[in-house]
């Protein structure tokens, strides 16, 4: 027989069309066989126990990052977290920071979005389409690898303390979304872009203390664009080209 052991899940509770409830922790007691996630638990506490309870999720397998949440002090994602990682039977869950809350563990994405669309997150092209495929050497395709692994969870978004005092701020995703398009050898963006973040709302207002690279959970490393596009800002201005 699989030996259950019992947990306390503490999670914060806010309903932005009740603005006069104000936040509140609630608390579940729930028995957890080994190996669940935390996503599991909170399918099961919303099935089961409280229908009211709202967070996101989709895949149920880091992929799709809608579910990245604050998990005991920690940003991770929900569905990959096991709740027998803590060494503690009490867990907390907390929406992401820098966000408003729209219910519970649901925030408003919105700012986020805006910030990722700013940076024209897609290949521009000057020269007409090939008739087949745009082919990259292996090298070509290594310099990007880290940056296509981004799921757009919002995990280095939520840790960012810049976003924490600067919402004007365009934040690390959104950057590292442009270096991957910026260093891909079939893009031909113009380096008016480069002008756009060429300021403390862009790459001069990174701190570099790299909570962005903590918080993610696909190995990207956020502060590497940032200084990627420091240094083609650099050469832009030098040579006239970033490239
Ligand atoms: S860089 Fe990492 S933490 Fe940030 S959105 Fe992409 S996958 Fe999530
Ligand atoms: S449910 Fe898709 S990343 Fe967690």
């Amino acid at each position: 027989m699989i030996k259950e052991t019992a947990y306390t899940f503490k999670i914060l509770r806010y309903d932005a069309k009740k603005p006069d409830e104000g936040a509140r922790f609630q608390s579940y007691q729930i028995r957890v066989i080994p190996g669940l996630t935390i996503l599991a638990v909170l399918i099961r506490i919303r099935d089961e126990i409280d229908g009211t309870l709202s967070f996101r999720s989709s895949c149920r397998s880091a992929v799709c990052g809608s579910c990245a949440m604050v998990i005991n002090g920690k940003i991770d994602l929900a569905c990959r977290t096991q709740v027998a990682s803590f060494g503690t039977n009490t867990i907390i869950l907390e929406p992401l920071p820098n966000f408003e809350i729209i219910k519970d563990l649901v925030v408003d994405m919105t700012p986020f979005w805006q910030m990722y669309e700013k940076v024209r997150p897609y290949l521009i092209r000057k020269t007409p389409d090939p008739e087949k495929e745009i082919t990259q050497s292996e090298e070509e395709r290594k310099r990007i690898d880290q940056f296509v692994n981004c799921i757009l969870c919002a995990s280095c978004y939520g840790a960012c303390p810049v976003l924490a005092r600067n919402p004007d701020y365009i934040g690390p995703a959104a950057m590292a979304k442009l270096e991957r398009f910026v260093l891909d050898s079939r893009d031909e963006r113009p380096g008016d872009i480069l002008d756009e973040i060429n300021n403390e709302n862009g790459v001069w207002g990174c701190d570099t203390v790299f909570r962005c690279i903590d918080a993610c959970p696909k190995d990207v490393r956020p502060t590497d664009s940032i200084v990627g596009l420091r240094k083609a800002i650099l050469k832009k201005k030098l040579f006239g080209k970033y490239r």
